[in-house]
């Protein structure tokens, strides 16, 4: 928490075009502190609670123009998803103590922001529930899996990085609709956590060498949907293993976040997409969100939730000033499970 009357932001301090970025790419201020003086008609002052951490967000700290979020404005604060508390309103819609869903949150404690900006919160959801299990990743899952992945019961899925924000839910829904569930991850830890979220079979792309070897291993049907979170490689090598009429669901390509567009690597088996009629489609989250899927993510992911039929493991990491290395650590797979941060 910020002391009276001052304010700590996390600022973007320089763009890091390539390779794993650092921690001088933000920087950590304390300004004065907005107070409820400085509102203008329909406005909100927001204490801010939670703050979700994407690995896209490295990505708007590369400087690079053709990116499809806009690049942080360097010091300015960094801005994402996140939850709040209402300090001081003159809007009629949001009240002093309301819990609130702020799509674009600034980095700081305190902020001043336009009640068009905010949203309400669905009753019985928490503002941690809103960076955990209704966040954006867990959204992503279901839209990547029920809307491009089509899943059929009985078909076989492949996962990667399958015991992370998204992995988790895509295992989970897998499972829940009657698919065999394989699951990739980086750490004997994480395989046992996906097997423990019902996935079939799971194994270590860090240990397992071949990776055609190992997914042949584990699914020797073949692969119906490919779930990608990763890209590279672990793309390459679940093509060489598709079955006629696969679905390959692009949801990310972190394993190539860090590289110059020239040094992405090169798929090899892209003929399989040819010969297996297979379809390859990329998304991207924010087309979905006021669609009827939301709806039906909020209704379905909940009720399971509510059940004790979905797990969530979640990598909590405490205060404002440690968000940065929160983005960090998603690149050297030092989180475990959906990454946030509690102010
Ligand atoms: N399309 C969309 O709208 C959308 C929305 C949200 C997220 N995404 C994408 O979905 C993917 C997963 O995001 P998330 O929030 O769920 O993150 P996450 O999986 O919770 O965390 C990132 C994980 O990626 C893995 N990883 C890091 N570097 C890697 C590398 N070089 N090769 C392979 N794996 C690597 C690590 O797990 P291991 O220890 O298992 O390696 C790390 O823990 C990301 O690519 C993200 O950009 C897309």
């Amino acid at each position: 928490m910020s002391a009276s009357g001052s304010n700590t932001q996390i600022l973007a301090n320089k763009y890091s075009p390539t390779g794993a970025p650092s921690l001088d790419i933000f920087k950590t201020v304390t300004v004065p502190a907005p107070t409820k003086d400085s509102l203008k008609e329909n406005q909100v002052l927001i204490r801010s609670l939670y703050l979700s951490i994407d690995p896209y967000q490295r990505n708007r700290l590369t400087g690079a123009t053709d990116y499809f979020a806009s690049q942080y404005e360097l010091n300015k604060p960094i801005h994402n998803p996140g939850s709040a508390i209402v300090e001081a309103s003159t809007s009629p819609d949001f009240a002093v103590g309301e819990i609130v869903d702020v799509p674009d949150i600034n980095w700081e404690n305190l902020s001043v922001i336009d009640a068009t900006a905010l949203r309400k919160v669905p009753s019985g959801t928490s503002a941690r529930d809103l960076v955990t299990i209704f966040s954006l990743p867990s959204f992503t899952a279901y839209v990547g899996l029920t809307e491009i992945g089509k899943p059929k019961a009985g078909e076989t899925i492949l996962v990667s990085s399958a015991s992370g924000a998204v992995g988790q839910i895509v295992v989970q829904i897998a499972k829940a609709r009657g698919l065999r569930v394989i699951g990739v991850a980086g750490s004997d830890d994480k395989v046992e956590h996906v097997k423990s979220l019902g996935a079939d079979a799971a194994f270590n792309y860090k240990k397992c060498g071949d990776y055609v070897e190992a997914i042949k291993k584990v699914a020797p049907e073949g692969i119906d949907i490919y779930y990608d979170s990763v890209g590279g490689e672990m793309l390459d090598a679940a093509l060489a293993t598709i079955n006629d009429g696969a679905r390959i669901v692009i949801c990310g390509m972190i394993s190539q976040y860090n590289k110059a567009s020239g040094e992405v690597y090169g798929l090899k088996n892209s003929m399989k997409i040819l010969d297996r009629y297979a379809t390859v489609q990329g998304f991207l989250v924010g087309r979905y969100y006021g669609t009827a899927t939301e709806t039906a993510f909020i209704s379905e992911v909940g009720k399971l939730y509510r059940e004790g039929k979905i797990q969530y493991r979640v990598d909590e990491t405490v205060g404002l000033e440690n968000a940065p290395q929160a983005i960090l650590n998603l690149f050297e797979g030092k989180n475990h499970g959906k990454s946030f941060v509690k102010i």
